[in-house]
């Protein structure tokens, strides 16, 4: 069966890869035809008819490689409903989470042709053990403690509702 739905993350601790294999093998489990695939390997979205993108806050910006995707993959982008993930807050904190949605908010501003039939901040996975450089020289993020708020049933539920929000407008 040929793959029709991607979905592919940017990640620089594996957290949001994590998220996006799970989310993946939900859609697999309701009977779509799905692959996964890292932005930074993905050429093409000619064979897909829709797309799963998932990325990962860093100081207020999305991850490097889903700015890089978004403005290399404009027009694929444009003519096809994609969904959106972003990995931010560490705790499950209201205040936390509101300010993601705002950092989210004001980096899809930079791209204002990028209407996702669906956007969810998701919280996310911090781990100073697993920092390598420039993270693991500065002394008040090694202070922070490692939490994972990723909320798997949020996640599951998100991808549950995937398919209706990714069929074509027409039909929607
Ligand atoms: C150095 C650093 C900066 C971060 N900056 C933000 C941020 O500005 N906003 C936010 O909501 N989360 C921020 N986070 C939290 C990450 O988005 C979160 O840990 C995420 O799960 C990391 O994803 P990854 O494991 O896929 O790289 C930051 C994490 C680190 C380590």
């Amino acid at each position: 069966m040929p793959a029709t739905l991607l979905v592919t993350w940017a990640t620089r601790y594996g957290s949001t890869e994590e998220v996006a294999h799970a989310i993946a093998d939900d859609l697999l489990r309701q009977g779509l035809a799905v692959n996964a695939q890292p932005m930074r390997e993905v050429r093409s979205l000619e064979r897909y008819n829709a797309i799963v993108l998932g990325c990962a806050l860093y100081m207020g910006r999305l991850h490097k490689d889903a700015r890089h995707f978004l403005a290399s993959h404009r027009a694929e982008l444009m003519q096809r409903p994609v969904a959106l993930f972003v990995l931010g807050p560490i705790h499950a904190d209201a205040k936390e989470f509101a300010e993601a949605e705002k950092q989210m908010k004001k980096e899809l501003a930079k791209f204002p042709w990028f209407s996702p039939a669906s956007q969810q901040v998701i919280g996310g996975r911090f781990d100073p053990e697993r920092f390598g450089f420039p993270f693991n020289i500065l002394p008040a993020l090694r202070k922070i403690p490692a939490n994972d708020a990723r909320d798997w049933t949020a996640i599951h539920s998100w991808a549950g509702n995937l398919p209706s929000a990714l069929r074509p407008s027409a039909t929607r």
